[in-house]
């Protein structure tokens, strides 16, 4: 199969036609998380009726997973808090190589998206006099994460969705988008298929949205939902001639499940960083609170990058546990205080048969997130290829070298809200026709599809998927060298090659041909991920080289991918300044006490 996206125009056209359901639509919004939702809110609210569609049943996204809050300078026990230092603090986090108007601009509106989330019924845990309460969050100057115990994603979704019924906005589940509809110079639509019925499917719209995630499930071990971030979104959109960015920063969550402790099926799901927020402490197999060794002063709730690399190097250096984790321990609080602030991961816990009011969890770093993605202009979602936008982890630029926990729900909304807006106002034409061009696309597009589903080579996706996991565990993972990555990128090679030899079992409602499908959007951002790592010569946030272990100034710069007709092409640009109302507050040079928490 190739990267199938880059080859379907050389699958031969054909007399036979093939049949496909055709929909019509104004804006087409791919993705049904918090930043599609919210993008589809704001175009209702102007008066224009998107579709949204997503992978799986409605109200269901990957955003329910997302547990210990969500960023906003409110103030509410802090009141010395605001938007500038929060601007800071993400910038300070994400190493300067952040997009400087998209972190003002989060930043900016997101005490106004918080209230409004409160306003559709979302049930922010209150203070005692009525506040919003807000939690302490890692390498935050100030209390500034909202919450919903440890379930603020799923309350989130839940309002959001709530307000997209009480509106009307159509919804369409279990649609997989395969590729773009695209004439090389703008984009009209996009094509893919019913999951559940397997009838492919046209969606002709003059403005495309992709909120369709990021990659971080293309490691082995990784927090998301099994099967979702593959890369969708970011491939779909360099498959159209978007350009990626930061591809090579990858978040790993200092603190996931451990499945030799848990079982398989939990190996690298999240233990969310609010029980670090809540006072939880670190401690390695011989008992030491080793976080005093790395980060005396931010200790547990320093970056994620510092405390998942101190981890590693505990286990790594023969300090971790006979599981390969580490113990994270919060029973030292009380124990009405911890059910309460931390229901689902005493719940989780508890039905494995671990009373964390009582003892320790054992926790691993594990892939959480993408801080890059497709370059866009954050006023507007604008990509840079015409008539289509992008938003939520699919992109990059709010988060740089390394992203503050509870800033990724809250790019969702800030910024969907305003490409939702942006959008609107370019909508002409509520219900496009369909050209010849445009159904000689689609019947090549489902004819590559056909072909995909009739595979029968020996090896499955499902097992090329499990080895790419290990090839960026191992060769792009928490420490990267040049040889490593090198490497990397030759079994990568390898592995394309038995791309060839592919076998795939089932129709087109089968879980191996949705497979299928990601290994198409997984190979080129692995490519790309091994690739911009093995060019950014230094070590930066989340991006640490053995071979290269200091920050490099002249490296404060974004890497930009794009595929060409000669392979994938980089090159780098520069980084904007902050505003002086964001540099005053990088220089004050606000920082976390984390004693506060003792
Ligand atoms: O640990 C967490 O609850 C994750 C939050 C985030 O990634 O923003």
């Amino acid at each position: 199969m190739r990267d199938r996206l880059q080859t379907a125009d050389s699958v031969a056209d054909h007399d036979e036609t093939i049949d496909y359901e055709t929909v019509s639509v104004p804006v087409l919004v791919v993705g049904a998380g918090a930043a599609g939702a919210r993008v589809a809110i704001a175009l209702a609210e102007a008066g224009v009726e998107p579709l949204v569609i997503g992978k799986r049943d409605h109200g269901d996204a990957h955003t329910t997973w997302a547990a210990g809050g969500i960023n906003a300078s409110l103030g509410s026990l802090d009141p010395e808090d605001d938007w500038t230092i929060h601007a800071a603090d993400t910038l300070d986090e994400g190493h300067y190589i952040n997009d400087p108007e998209a972190v003002a601009l989060t930043a900016k509106h997101m005490p106004d998206r918080i209230r409004e989330l409160a306003d559709w019924g979302m049930p922010f845990d209150q203070t005692e006099d009525g506040k919003i309460n807000q939690r302490y969050f890692g390498a935050q100057s100030f209390r500034r994460t909202c919450f919903v115990g440890d379930r603020t994603g799923e309350a989130m979704l839940d309002a959001l969705v709530g307000k997209a019924q009480e509106m009307e906005i159509p919804y369409r589940d279990n649609v997989m988008v395969t590729r773009l509809l695209s004439d090389g110079e703008r984009v009209a639509g996009a094509m893919g298929f019913d999951m559940e019925t397997g009838q492919f499917v046209l969606f002709r719209s003059d403005h495309v949205v992709l909120a369709a995630g990021g990659s971080s499930a293309l490691y082995h071990r990784h927090s998301s939902r099994a099967d979702e971030n593959n890369g969708d979104g970011p491939a779909l959109a360099m498959g159209a001639g978007a350009r990626l960015m930061d591809i090579e920063f990858v978040q790993f969550h200092p603190t996931g499940m451990v499945g030799a402790r848990y079982g398989e099926k939990w190996d690298g799901r999240l233990v969310t960083e609010a029980v670090r927020g809540e006072g939880g402490r670190l401690f390695n197999a011989e008992g030491e609170r080793f976080m005093e060794r790395y980060s005396p002063d931010q200790m547990e709730l320093d970056a994620r990058d510092v405390v998942a690399r101190a981890i590693a190097q505990e286990i790594r250096e023969g300090r971790g546990t006979d599981n390969g984790g580490v113990y994270l321990d919060i029973s030292h609080r009380d124990d009405d205080y911890i059910r309460d602030r931390l229901p689902s991961m005493t719940e989780r816990f508890g039905s494995l048969g671990v009373d964390i009011t009582e003892e320790p969890m054992e926790v691993a770093p594990t892939a959480h997130y993408s801080m890059g993605g497709v370059d866009i202009d954050f006023a507007t979602g604008d990509t840079g290829v015409p008539g289509l936008y992008a938003v939520g982890e699919t992109v990059a630029g709010v988060h740089g070298a390394n992203r503050l926990g509870g800033n990724s729900l809250a790019e969702t909304v800030a910024i969907g809200k305003l490409v939702g807006e942006h959008v609107a106002e370019q909508v002409d034409d509520p219900t496009p026709t369909v050209s010849d061009g445009q159904r000689a696309l689609a019947q090549r597009e489902f004819r590559s599809l056909a072909e995909l589903g009739a595979s029968d080579g020996d090896v499955t996706a499902s097992e090329l998927l499990a080895e790419l996991g290990n090839i960026l565990w191992e060769h792009a993972g928490i420490l990267r060298a040049e040889s490593s990555l090198r490497e990397g990128l030759s079994k990568l090679d390898a592995l394309r090659d038995r791309t060839d030899d592919l076998r795939v079992e089932g129709d087109r409602t089968s879980r191996e041909f949705e497979f299928a499908v990601d290994l198409s959007f997984s190979l080129p951002i692995a490519e790309a991920t091994l690739r911009a790592a093995l060019e950014r010569a230094e070590s930066r946030g989340a991006h640490y080289r053995t071979d290269y272990p200091e920050t490099d100034d002249t490296w404060r710069r974004n890497i930009l991918l794009s595929d060409e007709t000669t392979g994938l092409e980089l090159r780098t640009r520069g980084v904007a300044d902050p505003s002086p109302a964001v540099q005053d507050a990088v220089d004050t040079g606000y920082e976390l006490d984390y004693h506060h928490l003792e």
